[in-house]
Parts: C-alpha cells; structure tokens; sequence
C-alpha cells in the first residue's frame, strides 16, 4: 500500500463501491464511517469506525479520532445525506473539503432558496411552513400558484415531493412531504410550498477544486409526469445553444460558490424554460446518483471516482475529455404494485451496454415508481452517436417484459 489512507462516509451503495474501488487500486487504504446496523460496506475496506450519523456532533469527534489514528489524507462521501458531516470532517482534519459553514445549504432545502436566491441564482418562490394555517397562506400566495410542488426539507430520491394542481390535493400532500424522514432521523421543522417551475429537466455535473469549477456534463433527466415524479433515465452529454448552456453555467457557478462547495463533486438540477431560461431545483454537493459516474466514464472517458479521489487527496485531478461519445441510462420500473413474477429480456451486458444492474427479486414485491428507489433496475448503453444511442436503449427497453400479478402491500423498500 502506498499514499494516505481514504476515508469514505458510508460505504453502501455503487457510487461508494466505485470510489472505494478507486482508490484501493490506485493503492490507499480503504476505510469507512458506517453506522452499525448499515448495509454491508464493499469489500475493499481495510477497517471501518461505527458511529452514529443521527448525533453529528459526536460523529464527528469519533471520526475526526479515526482518522487521526489511521492517517487518513482524504475523506469524501457519496450519500448525499452526509455531505455536510464530510465538510466537517475535512474542516477538522485540514483536508480539502467544503466550507463546513455553508454545507447545510446543499441539504436543507429552506436554506438553500434562501442562499441561492441571496446569491442572485434563479431558485423556484419557496415558502416554508409549519402548520396548516400556514400552509393555506402559502397555497393563497400569487408567488406559488397552481401547479406547485410541496416537497420535505431536506429529503432525496423525490421521496415524500408531489406536484399539486389544486388546493384540495395540498393536506394529503402536505402529509406525505412531513412522513419523509431524512433518512437518519432529522426532524427538519416545516416543509416547503415550492412555485412549479415549467420546462425540461437537467442536471449539471461539477468538479470543484480549490474553488475552480469544471462542468463536465449537462445531462437530460428523463422523469415520469403526474403527481410524483420519478427519474426514469439520464442522457449525457447534452448540446444545449450556446447561449443557454453560458446562462445555465452562470446559475450553477454561483449556486456552487453559495452553498460553499470548495473541492468536491456537484449535481445540479436545473429546469430551462422553452424562453431559455434556467431555474435551479437543487443542489447537491456529491457526484449525481443514477449512474451518472459510468455515463461520464463511457461517453467523455473521464474517470470521475479516480478525479474525486484525486480532489479529496489535493491532487490534481483529470478532467478533460478524452472520449467523445454519448451514454444513456435507462431505469425500469413496475407497471403496478404487487408481486413480482417473471422478467423477460433484460439487457445483457456487452458491446455498447457496458452496465447492466438488477436489483428487485423475482417472487418479491414491488410497488409502481413513486420514489427513485422503487425503480428495480438499471441499464446503461454508449457508443459514438447519441441519436444511435437513444435508439438502441429505446429498443432494448421496449424488449424488457416485467410481470406483476397485483398484490395489495406495499414492499417497505426504500
Ligand atoms: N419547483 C419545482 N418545479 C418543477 N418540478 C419540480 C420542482 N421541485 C421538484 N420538482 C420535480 O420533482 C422532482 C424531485 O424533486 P427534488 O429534486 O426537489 O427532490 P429530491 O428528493 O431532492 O430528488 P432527487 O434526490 O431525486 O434529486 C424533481 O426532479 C422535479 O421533477
Ligand atoms: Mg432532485
């Protein structure tokens, strides 16, 4: 082993998995911050600290002595929810991170309006509220309108968000936006009443260092219509007018610069208008989830896990394009809920699909999409044309057969 040992706050999921893979091959030490009952961390992990993400403050203290006594030189996370705990962290030990005083502003939603819209950037009117009465004044109020959005403070994965036509839907969805706990039990008080913001969808992908932004993507966010809206594919890169791509830079260089992201990865999520105009949803100060990172490693061959590891580090890190293709993802979902009884031509994995994942059990249950995380698997396809791409993951999505016999529980995944 050589080079400083890496510490990853929580080691689940594939975007941790790569940036673990990442850097045991570049020859770190791989440890993590886990709590105790979590998923099983990758297996790459050389040692890992239990503590508990729900008390920040001692996490950090049992952190930030871990890593003292491990010699840790580069701390980072991909769970969006631990951003702000990273920034801490990274403050603590003198690592390149973000500013720990602003990271709370790429989490909690009520913050971030309020930062990005004193920083100039186009957010959608947002009000927060506490209880009925103040839900009906935000419901009245001309800034919001119909449709709106009511959405938590400071979820992910869309869950508990619903876009509301009219008045009477706004209690069930107001019940709804409450129920969604973050997902180590914050309590944020309030949820928000959010102007809808009419337009495609998009995101930016961003690596900072030493607070000098690359955008190395702009990508197509294909998402389900109605009420609640689930992310069922990504496109990247996208050729947006010049015009529209300089004004859609401008928002998310200073969204980054508000909520104080210094080194690190961003997502951004941007809605542009058929006027051209971009307004920012949300920002999140971690690499896009939805495989985003095996989207820009097939289509612009930028190892984006080896770079972040490099930023964390303070090293310099690639990222210029070396490649320059298209890659979509395409998520498949169930037509309805119950269970789970036969899925016919998946995609395989070979030329031109680099990636293929399927995560839901024949025989279980499974629920029509209403949060990402209801999606049960996942399908990548590249190659050098994007109208070629699009085609061929259009045509392999139409091959896929997944049948559900209807069944009345819910399966409590999330
Ligand atoms: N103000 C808005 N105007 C229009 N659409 C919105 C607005 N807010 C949310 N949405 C829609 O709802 C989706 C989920 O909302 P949002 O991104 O705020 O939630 P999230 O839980 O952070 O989602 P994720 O983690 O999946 O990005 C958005 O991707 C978008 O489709
Ligand atoms: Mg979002």
């Amino acid at each position: 082993m050589t080079g400083a040992a890496v510490l990853l706050l929580d080691a689940a999921g594939p975007e941790a998995a790569a940036l673990a893979r990442a850097a045991a091959d570049r020859g770190h030490q791989v440890h993590a911050a886990t709590v105790a009952d979590g998923p099983a961390p990758a297996p790459e992990l050389a040692g890992r600290v239990v503590t508990d993400f729900a008390r920040p403050d001692r996490a950090v203290e049992e952190i930030t002595a871990y890593a003292r006594r491990r010699g840790v030189g580069a701390v980072l996370t991909a769970n969006e929810y631990l951003t702000g705990l990273a920034a801490r962290v990274c403050a603590e030990l003198g690592l390149p991170g973000n500013d720990p005083h602003l990271a709370h502003a790429a989490r909690d939603k009520a913050a971030m309006a309020s930062v990005l819209t004193a920083a100039g950037v186009h957010v959608p009117y947002t009000r927060l509220v506490h209880d009925d009465t103040e839900l009906h004044d935000a419901l009245a109020d001309p800034g919001v309108g119909f449709p709106c959005v009511i959405k938590p403070v400071s979820g992910a994965g869309s869950a508990g968000v619903t876009v509301v036509t009219s008045p009477a839907e706004a209690a069930a969805a107001a019940d709804t936006a409450r129920t969604a706990r973050g997902r180590y039990g914050d309590a944020a008080a309030g949820i928000l009443v959010q102007a809808y913001a009419a337009g495609d969808e998009y995101s930016v992908e961003s690596v900072t260092q030493d607070a000098v932004t690359t955008h190395l993507a702009v990508t197509r966010k294909a998402v389900t219509g109605g009420a609640r809206r689930v992310e069922t594919g990504h496109s990247l890169p996208v050729r947006l007018p010049r015009a529209t791509e300089t004004a859609v830079h401008r928002e998310v260089d200073a969204a980054i610069r508000a909520v104080g992201i210094r080194h690190g990865a961003s997502h951004t999520e941007v809605v542009i208008a058929p006027d051209g105009r971009c307004t920012v949803i949300e920002i999140a100060a971690r690499l896009g989830a939805g495989h985003i990172g095996v989207l820009l490693q097939h289509a612009l061959g930028i190892d984006v896990f080896a770079a972040l590891l490099d930023v964390a580090l303070g090293r310099p890190a690639a990222l210029v394009p070396t490649v320059h293709g298209h890659a979509t993802v395409r998520f498949v979902t169930a037509p309805c809920a119950g269970r789970l009884t036969s899925l016919a031509g998946f995609p395989k994995p070979g030329p031109g699909v680099p990636f293929v994942r399927w995560r839901a059990a024949i025989g279980g249950l499974v629920t029509a999409a209403g949060v990402n995380a209801d999606r049960l698997g996942a399908f990548v396809v590249t190659g050098p044309d994007a109208a070629e791409v699009e085609r061929r993951a259009d045509l392999l999505a139409r091959q896929i057969r997944v049948r559900v016999v209807s069944a009345p529980l819910r399966t409590g995944r999330t």
